[in-house]
Parts: structure tokens; C-alpha cells; sequence
């Protein structure tokens, strides 16, 4: 069995990564690397769309947008990363994966997802 292990790449994800691997399991780690230390992972597999590159601020726009504009922007964090790019070479290599969901239909698709959820 994968088991899938959101934030593997820290303190308690190594761990446990270590441990379900013991058990013979497959782990799948999924993390952003803000905290976690690559060289805990085994191969990183970058993942994300590298078709069309948004500026953050146009990001911005369009949650504004999709929100209806109840959100304010504010300046990015100091050290705050100036570009992501994914590469998706090795990706692309083990799974044939392409990006299939617009960037726009996507923040829908999140936005409502987050409707749904903090109604609970
Ligand atoms: N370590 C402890 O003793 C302890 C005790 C009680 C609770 N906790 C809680 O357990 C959680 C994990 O603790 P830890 O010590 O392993 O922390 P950690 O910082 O070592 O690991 C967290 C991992 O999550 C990753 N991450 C953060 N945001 C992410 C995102 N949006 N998408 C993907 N990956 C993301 C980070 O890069 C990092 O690898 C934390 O919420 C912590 O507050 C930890």
C-alpha cells in the first residue's frame, strides 16, 4: 500500500515515513519544503503547472476576483520567495502527468472548496 504523508519532509513526517517504510509500506511524501529539509526525502518529484507563469499579484487578482473581493492584499512576508517555477521533467518521466486544470478554474474550484468546508 502508498500512504500518502502530507508535511514528510519535517520532524514527525520523517518519522513516521521511516516507520511506515519499516513496515514495508510505499510512502508518497507531499511537502512544500517551508520547513522540511530535502535531504530527508528520497527523490523529489516537483509538482504544479509550468505552462503558464502568473505573477503573484495577478494571482491576487483573480482571488479577489473569484472571492468577490473580500480579501485585502498585503505586502509579502520579508525573505519571502520571489519565484516558484516547478519542473516538471521527472514528473512528466514517471507518471506522463499534464497540468489539466486551468489556474482560474482551479482557484473556483478551491474557493468553493473553502466555502464548503469552514460552513462546517
Ligand atoms: N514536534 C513536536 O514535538 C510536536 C508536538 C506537538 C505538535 N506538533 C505539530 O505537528 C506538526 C508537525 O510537527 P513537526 O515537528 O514535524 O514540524 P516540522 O516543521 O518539522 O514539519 C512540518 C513539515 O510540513 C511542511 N509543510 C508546512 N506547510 C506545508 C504545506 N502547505 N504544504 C506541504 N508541506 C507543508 C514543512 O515544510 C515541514 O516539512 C506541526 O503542526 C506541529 O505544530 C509537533
Amino acid at each position: 500500500m502508498t500512504a500518502p504523508l502530507l508535511g514528510g519532509a519535517g520532524f514527525i513526517g520523517l518519522h513516521l515515513a521511516r516507520r511506515l517504510a519499516g513496515d514495508g509500506h510505499e510512502v508518497c511524501v507531499v511537502d512544500d519544503f517551508s520547513r522540511g529539509r530535502n535531504d530527508r526525502a528520497g527523490r523529489v518529484v516537483h509538482i504544479g503547472d509550468d505552462t503558464a507563469e502568473t505573477g503573484i499579484g495577478d494571482l491576487a487578482k483573480l482571488v479577489l476576483r473569484v472571492t468577490g473581493g473580500g480579501l485585502e492584499p498585503v505586502p509579502g512576508a520579508p525573505g519571502s520567495v520571489d519565484r516558484r517555477c516547478p519542473d516538471l521533467t521527472l514528473l512528466r518521466a514517471l507518471t506522463g502527468y499534464r497540468p489539466a486544470v486551468e489556474l482560474e478554474e482551479g482557484v473556483r474550484r478551491t474557493v468553493e472548496w473553502y466555502r464548503r468546508w469552514a460552513a462546517l
